[in-house]
């Protein structure tokens, strides 16, 4: 953490990486009261109007309304989502892009309730979960029902396929054990032929060979399949999949994406593809919400994510793109780093890499600005957009 210290002299001292062992202590204290305060909170929850909602927009599976996720760490506060917004329409895919750290596995996790307790807490905002006939606030739910959900309704495709599966149990086992943890009354037959069915549609060859082995006895590309038809088992409306082919060879990418498309059809549900590969996306999603240091900050369908991006960032990770048949000497990166997540600046967070940045920049974070039905961004540069659109 960032710390402003005085020396003997009493003038300011150069700012600091270094904590005393006193303000560690006192880090650790406050973090203890918040964490306390918040668990209590959320114990207090008991019935189940208190975690009932309405959706904004019932077309919507997910929306994700100023959520804050934080993790209460020994130097202070990550804020890692800080006031994240956006919806996951029914049956779309949405790609989340955004460069290292920005937080896109962290809005997922909050979504399934496994951010890392008790450092991690959702501290603030909504994520409303359209059940069909009623909708819950899955920020404020207890752990209890939240697990009737998880798997059923949302299934998750993790990042690392080999540290997701367990390593002593056959893939079989954990492939019944999913099903039978979520169908009343199956019995163990009933769940292995179910289990070998999945393991066929996300095309395995020998499904009867593969439930019987260990995780490490497969390829990466197989583990990520049978990490798929895990998923899969329950029917669930919304898929999250989260980097699902960074592991993998180009050939293996291109065939999971197939399946994921392929499965999307089948089951009629929603996709939430996290990736900061903007070639996946373009391929994949209807929807593309970018994010960056903990926030979005612009929001559309992929054409106008592609043809028209609006906010430096995503100006700018576009051009880092390389193109085929272009020649050019370097790739463009973009200058400068990430602020320290612990100590956000109170202007706009891409300010100091910003080649375009305006005297308004360093007047708070801008909100966001509607450029068309479907397109928002949050960056000064277009107040006057959104004046015109409105005309
Ligand atoms: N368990 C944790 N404890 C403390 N901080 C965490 C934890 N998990 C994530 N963070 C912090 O939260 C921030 C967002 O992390 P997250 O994993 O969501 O990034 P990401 O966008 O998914 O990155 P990547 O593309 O590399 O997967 C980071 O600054 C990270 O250090
Ligand atoms: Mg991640």
């Amino acid at each position: 953490m960032f710390f402003k210290k005085k020396n003997s002299t009493g003038t300011e001292k150069e700012k600091s990486h270094y904590l005393s062992a006193k303000e560690t202590r006192e880090i650790a204290k406050q973090n203890a009261r918040t964490i306390r305060e918040l668990e209590r909170r959320k114990k207090r929850i008991a019935s189940e109007d208190e975690y009932t909602t309405q959706m904004r927009d019932e077309n919507n599976i997910v929306e994700f309304d100023n959520l804050h996720t934080y993790f209460f760490g020994d130097a202070g506060v990550v804020k890692a989502v800080n006031g994240v917004s956006f919806d996951i329409p029914k049956g779309a895919t949405i790609g989340v892009v955004g460069e290292s750290g920005c937080g896109k596995s962290v809005t997922s996790l909050s979504l399934m309730q496994l951010v890392q307790g008790p450092r991690g807490q959702i501290v603030d905002g909504s994520i409303r979960f359209n059940m069909g006939d009623k909708a819950y606030d899955i920020a404020k739910m207890p752990l209890s029902e939240m697990r009737k959900i998880r798997g059923e309704q949302i299934a998750m495709i993790f990042q690392e396929p080999m540290t997701s599966l367990n390593p002593v149990f056959k893939i079989g086992y954990q492939m019944d054990e999913m099903v039978l943890l979520h169908t009343p009354n199956c019995t163990k037959e009933q769940a292995k032929d179910r289990s070998i069915e999945m393991l066929k549609l996300v095309g395995i060859a020998a499904p009867e060979r593969v439930y019987d082995c260990y995780p490490h006895e497969l390829s990466g590309g197989m583990r990520q399949r049978v990490m798929i038809a895990i998923a899969l088992s329950c029917n669930p409306r919304l898929i999250i999949a989260d980097e699902p082919t960074t592991a993998l060879d180009v050939t293996i990418q291109a065939q999971i994406l197939d399946l994921l498309r392929d499965i999307k059809t089948k089951i009629d549900g929603s996709i939430m593809l996290i990736t900061h590969d903007l070639g996946v996306i373009a391929e994949m999603a209807d929807y593309v919400v970018v994010m960056y240091a903990g926030r979005v900050i612009e929001r559309g369908t992929t054409k106008e994510i592609f043809e028209n991006p609006m906010h430096p960032y995503t100006i700018g990770l576009q051009k880092s793109k390389p193109v085929v048949r272009r020649k050019v000497d370097r790739l463009y990166n973009i200058p400068g780093q990430v602020p320290n997540p612990i100590d956000m600046p109170n202007y706009c967070y891409f300010r100091d890499r910003c080649d375009r940045c305006i005297g308004k920049c360093k007047e708070g974070y801008p909100g966001f600005i509607q450029v068309s039905p479907t397109h928002s961004v949050s960056c000064y540069l277009y107040e006057n957009a959104e004046e015109e659109s409105n005309v």
